[in-house]
């Protein structure tokens, strides 16, 4: 369907006619390109409606936002159409944090770009900073305006800015969508509860317990302890409403193609504003539907794709992230496959890969890791990993059933294994977690702390046994850094700052333990990241030599496959990456201990004289055929030139 044959004609005529004759040749290339891809989306989400007159309404609103685009912006959107690759290169490196707890507010933000640099970072995720609901607000996930700022944090304006400032850095901005919920103070909330019809149709409320009784029997628990149960009873609007996750964050029901159009308005005036990444919040969660657990709904992906096309004619250098912590078998949807291919995000969250580092690290062992790892379907060849150590939730132990069972594990016991690990109750265990919402249905328990908690580092470094915390935080960065898709590093995990002990102090912030590791970050412990002698140091330096060897291997390029070696020792995980400049073979001892790793693997992968990139020296094959891992040892091999180290 072409939007310029139809009946919306007409609406979207009258903005094309504003435009020059190049921006008008500009719009109607993506406009033929693009709007194939929005009307078969709506075709599924919608298939009561005429599609034709959204069509028109969203294109319409596309072409609007075009035409107010900033010229700068356009540029950009021309450059990332020549690098269509621009996400997956090497020397992405990203960082995320909340904007007051690393550097005030988003004018004084840019002090710290220094230190950014230092790590690396082009890619920086600054969580939620548009206004949420006053008091508790989930870390700012329960949003009252889309078109504000938070008042502390300064003004749209400043905001604009501050994307303009990074972009003159090669920094992109990531912001979050949160579109699976509303603030229950956000203005559509209120006009429901004040009776407005049009309004209540864009939540599911419903008069009595009958429907929530009926979707509860399948629905997961999200916040257990603080907001059991997944439907709220509110007087004021009369009935039970849609809480997935706080009483206060009110589901929208995407079903209705206004909240659609809604939210294509939000993204464009987003991109408009030179956010370059959209998070989109807890999308797995946004459609509906009995007898499941309402999530992963193949609707999902069709509203990315609505989404993603408008914004695509409108404003291409803005992108996708899809925020889907899911199971393994679910997760790769995100990315696109079958009919969404190369449609949705480009970017989503390697669940699977964080839970397994720290199911590595717990046991010593990868052979679970080797399962899970090699059996997720292949990753589409535009989708790109974000890869992660921590973030700013809780850990949940997303291991498969199935891959548990495969290595002779047992799902619920392993995930009971890991949390009890990680909170520090488990005999000889390093880590110094917190429990974060026992669910005593499932018996799941997930878990909260930092980097370094997690691994056993004490506040100073001073400690016995940080040495070994040291070498863990490094192999794990080593192996988020080299699985090739961006490795986003959580505030204040690059100094190894420890849990907040104060984290409970701050209004709202008491009932949420995951505050014990979201810190503001401690910059007299930056001051001495130079400063060899201090584990703040060791732990930074660390990082950001990873990013800059990261950043010279074509091999870490996100669209070149990983092949997790099966024949390794038990205590080691071996990556080949499979790129045209040539192989590369990631290798990593997980325990403390030494291990062997047979060097005919260098050999069958294609590197006939091994170099590992991170130490930058040559590697040695032993009497035996074998060479020897240290304890916790990261290296990335690569063809290296014999007697050149
Ligand atoms: C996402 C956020 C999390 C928040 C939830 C609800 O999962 O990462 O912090 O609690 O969405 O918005």
């Amino acid at each position: 369907m072409n939007p310029l044959a139809g009946p919306t004609k007409q609406s979207v005529q009258a903005v094309l006619n504003q435009l020059s004759d190049h921006e008008r040749e500009t719009i109607e290339l993506r406009l033929e390109r693009w709007t194939p891809d929005l009307v078969a989306a709506l075709t599924v989400l919608y298939p009561e409606i005429d599609v034709e007159e959204l069509v028109g309404r969203l294109a319409e609103r596309a072409v609007q936002a075009f035409r107010e685009r900033d010229p700068e912006l356009r540029r950009l959107d021309q450059r990332r159409l020549l690098t269509p690759d621009w996400l997956q290169q090497p020397t992405r490196f990203g960082y995320a944090c909340y904007t007051e707890r690393f550097g005030d507010n988003l004018a004084r933000l840019p002090e710290h770009l220094d230190y950014l640099r230092d790590l690396g970072v082009d890619y920086l995720h600054l969580m939620p900073l548009l206004r949420p609901r006053e008091g508790d607000n989930d870390g700012g996930y329960a949003v009252q305006s889309y078109r504000t700022v938070r008042e502390d944090l300064g003004e749209i304006d400043d905001l604009r800015n501050l994307a303009r400032t990074l972009r003159g850095q090669g920094i992109s901005l990531v912001l979050d969508l949160v579109l699976n919920h509303v603030a229950r103070e956000h203005e559509w909330a209120e006009r429901a509860r004040a009776g407005d019809d049009h309004y209540r149709r864009y939540f599911y409320i419903y008069p009595d317990r009958t429907a929530p009784d009926a979707y509860e029997r399948t629905l997961p628990d999200v916040f257990p302890d603080f907001a059991p149960g997944s439907f709220t009873h509110d007087d004021e609007v009369d009935g039970w409403v849609w809480t997935t996750f706080n009483e206060w964050q009110w589901d929208l029901n995407w079903a209705n193609p206004d909240v659609l159009v809604e939210f294509a308005e939000i993204v464009l005036f987003l991109a408009n504003l030179g956010v370059e990444v959209l998070r989109l919040d807890a999308i797995a969660f946004t459609w509906k539907r009995l007898g499941t657990s309402c999530q992963n709904q193949p609707e999902v992906h069709a509203l990315t794709q609505a989404l993603r096309a408008v914004a695509r004619i409108a404003c291409p250098a803005t992108v996708f992230k899809a925020e889907a912590i899911v199971g393994p078998r679910d997760l790769v949807q995100y990315l696109g496959q079958g009919e969404h291919a190369g449609r949705v995000s480009d970017l989503a969250y390697h669940n699977s890969l964080m839970v397994q580092v720290w199911s590595m690290l717990a046991t010593g062992n990868v052979v679970l890791t080797r399962q899970a790892l090699s059996a997720l379907p292949t990753t589409p060849p535009a989708g790109t990993w974000i890869c992660y150590l921590r973030c700013h939730d809780d850990i949940g132990w997303a291991i498969d059933d199935g891959d548990a069972r495969a290595v002779g594990l047992e799902g619920y016991a392993h995930r009971r294994f890991l949390s009890e690990w990680y909170a520090g109750e488990y005999p000889g265990s390093w880590a110094d977690g917190l429990v974060f919402q026992a669910n005593p249905v499932s018996g799941d328990k997930r878990i909260s702390g930092t980097a370094a908690s997690l691994l056993g580092l004490s506040a100073e470094g001073d400690m016995p046994g940080d040495d070994a915390a040291l070498a863990r935080l490094f192999v794990a960065s080593a192996i988020v850094c080299g699985w090739g898709g961006i490795p986003v590093i959580w505030s204040g995990d690059e100094l190894g700052m420890t849990n907040d002990p104060h984290w409970a102090d701050e209004p709202g912030h008491e009932d949420d333990n995951r505050w014990a590791h979201r810190p503001r970050l401690d910059w007299q412990r930056a001051e001495r990241r130079h400063d060899r002698a201090t584990s703040a140091s060791k732990v930074f330096e660390g990082v950001a030599h990873l990013a800059r060897v990261r950043a010279a291997l074509p091999q870490l390029h996100a669209a070149a496959d990983s092949t997790v070696l099966m024949h390794t020792d038990a205590g080691v995980l071996a990556v080949v990456r499979s790129h045209p400049s040539g192989p590369m073979l990631c290798v990593y001892n997980v325990t403390d201990s030494w291990r062997p790793f047979e060097y005919r693997h260098f050999t069958e992968a294609g590197i006939h004289h091994p170099h590992d990139a991170i130490e930058n020296r040559d590697i040695h094959i032993g009497d035996d055929g074998m060479v020897g891992l240290s304890p916790y040892a990261a290296w990335w091999v690569v063809e290296g030139r014999p007697g050149v180290s």
